[in-house]
């Protein structure tokens, strides 16, 4: 039986999907393809439509090819491909109050027909797949043209950009929809081995039991990317990798990792409870102790980027979670763009045992969740190396997510847009939890912050950035091999 979705376990039996922003990189790499991978799975309705919304003027076809050339290159094109365009409509113009353009004439069309179709009134999806800029005009347009009502809206990331232009958001979304029709999505939640973190904690007591500040001393939270940023420069110059990816993913990661124990993991609003009480312990960054930010050498030579940046492509952070599970034990994270490898890697480092053998025990045990692709978990242990001498040595046992059976893993997006096709919001962001998250992550955007230290491309970024997991060292630059990774 499904430990989640017994509260909302049904899909509906017709949808109706606006995407906007349909001509965006963000809806062609991530948000059509993820569609699809749904419906091959046969977990799309059997009645749906999509309807694209853009500023350019594509028409049907021109939207019907963008897709083909989206799902051709994801590797997600149906063989029944020619039948989709009967599925799908275009509507060009940017939609907004005072302009609505012909969505709500067209969007009424698309619900009489599946009405007709399904007999039942479709759900209707509007998806945000747009800059932040743009989510005001859209979010005022659906409330003045009474698009608003039942439906479910999704918003991208970044919601707001600091406590102030969240607050700001956050009261002009509330002024059109109510939170449970909000879906904001962080893409790391809806990932296969930090969904794996649940299961780990609440259905093993061999990990439950260790799962506080009494047996963890350090977690890490480690995403080195090899990325450059040559091909979004400008993005990057404007927004930085603490912005991106740290009050962002890294944040709600620690929130999963570090919850205390929902009272239904069924019911969606007892993991956002405990999600978001946990993200209120966060404690206000200390920016001249525990964060360090990094500039990529050559960062400054990209067409987009000022001759004289500061922008960081690199931050690690000791951020401490204030509750009585974890008070005292540092999370420790980490992310940075052109680095030594690409992971993402969970490390919990168990304190030193204080048995008998604490003395020759070389190192300190430790439970890894990699949550990349399928994800993996791993366990590092002290074992006695086999042989006729009482020597201790150190293996890990590793569980590749992909090999469980009965397995077939979804990728996020897929995964979240099941989840908003359902109205589970489990995995999506809380308005209370990204108003602690801000809270947490604002000094940062103060006087204080640190000037980012120049790194070498292909490294593991700034040396200063080791004091802050000491005396441990970054778990995964000694790990051999990453669990789920060939
Ligand atoms: C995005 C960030 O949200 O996540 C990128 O804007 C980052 O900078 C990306 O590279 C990482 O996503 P993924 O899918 O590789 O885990």
């Amino acid at each position: 039986m499904p430990y989640r979705g017994r509260v909302t376990p049904h899909h509906p039996e017709s949808v109706v999907i606006v995407l906007f922003g349909a001509t965006g990189d963000l809806a062609s790499r991530m948000v059509m393809p993820a569609m699809f991978e749904l419906r091959a799975r046969g977990l799309m309705p059997d009645h749906w439509r999509l309807i694209g919304s853009a500023g350019d003027d594509l028409g049907e076809d021109g939207f019907a090819a963008l897709l083909r050339g989206s799902l051709e290159r994801s590797g997600d094109l149906p063989p029944d491909f020619d039948d989709v365009a009967a599925h799908l409509r275009y509507v060009g113009g940017f939609f907004s109050a005072d302009e609505p353009g012909e969505l709500p004439a067209v969007l009424g069309e698309v619900r009489e027909e599946l009405r007709a179709a399904g007999g039942s009134d479709p759900l209707v999806v509007f998806f945000l797949a747009v800059p932040p800029a743009a989510f005001p005009a859209i979010t005022e347009g659906l409330g003045r043209h009474g698009l608003a009502d039942g439906a479910r809206v999704v918003f991208e990331k970044p919601y707001g950009t600091s406590s102030q232009s969240f607050e700001e958001l956050d009261a002009l979304v509330k002024r059109t929809l109510e939170e449970d029709q909000v879906f904001r999505i962080d893409h790391f939640l809806g990932k296969e081995g930090v969904q794996a973190i649940y299961t780990l904690r609440f259905a093993n007591k061999l990990f439950g039991a260790q799962w506080d500040r009494h047996s963890v001393a350090q977690v890490q939270i480690d995403v080195p990317e090899t990325l450059n940023v040559d091909t979004r420069a400008s993005f990057y110059e404007a927004t930085g990798a603490a912005l991106d990816m740290l009050v962002t993913h890294l944040f709600q990661v620690v929130s999963q990792v570090a919850m205390d124990t929902p009272y239904d993991l069924a019911d969606p609003e007892s993991v956002l409870f405990e999600r978001d009480a946990v993200l209120h312990r966060f404690r206000p960054l200390d920016v001249e102790n525990d964060v360090v930010l990094g500039q990529f050498e050559g960062y400054r030579d990209l067409d987009g980027v000022a001759a004289d940046s500061d922008q960081d492509t690199f931050v690690a952070a000791r951020l401490w979670v204030d509750s009585d599970r974890w008070r005292g034990v540092p999370f420790v994270l980490r992310t940075g763009k052109m680095m030594a490898r690409k992971a993402q890697l969970v490390t919990l480092v168990l304190r030193p045992d204080e048995g008998p053998l604490s003395a020759v025990a070389a190192r300190p045990n430790t439970i890894e969740v990699n949550f990349s692709g399928a994800g993996g978990i791993s366990l590092g242990v002290t074992v006695k190396a086999p042989g006729p001498d009482a020597h201790l040595s150190y293996g890990h046992a590793v569980l590749d997510l992909d090999d469980v059976p009965g397995g077939e893993p979804l990728s996020p997006y897929a995964s979240l847009i099941d989840d908003v096709l359902r109205g589970d919001r489990s995995l999506f962001t809380t308005e209370l939890g990204l108003r602690a998250a801000f809270r947490a992550f604002e000094p940062l955007l103060g006087q204080g912050r640190p000037a980012p230290i120049p790194y070498e491309p292909g490294g593991w970024g700034p040396e200063e950035a080791r004091r802050l997991v000491e005396p441990f060292g970054w778990m995964l630059e000694q790990l051999e091999r990453v669990p789920g990774e060939d």
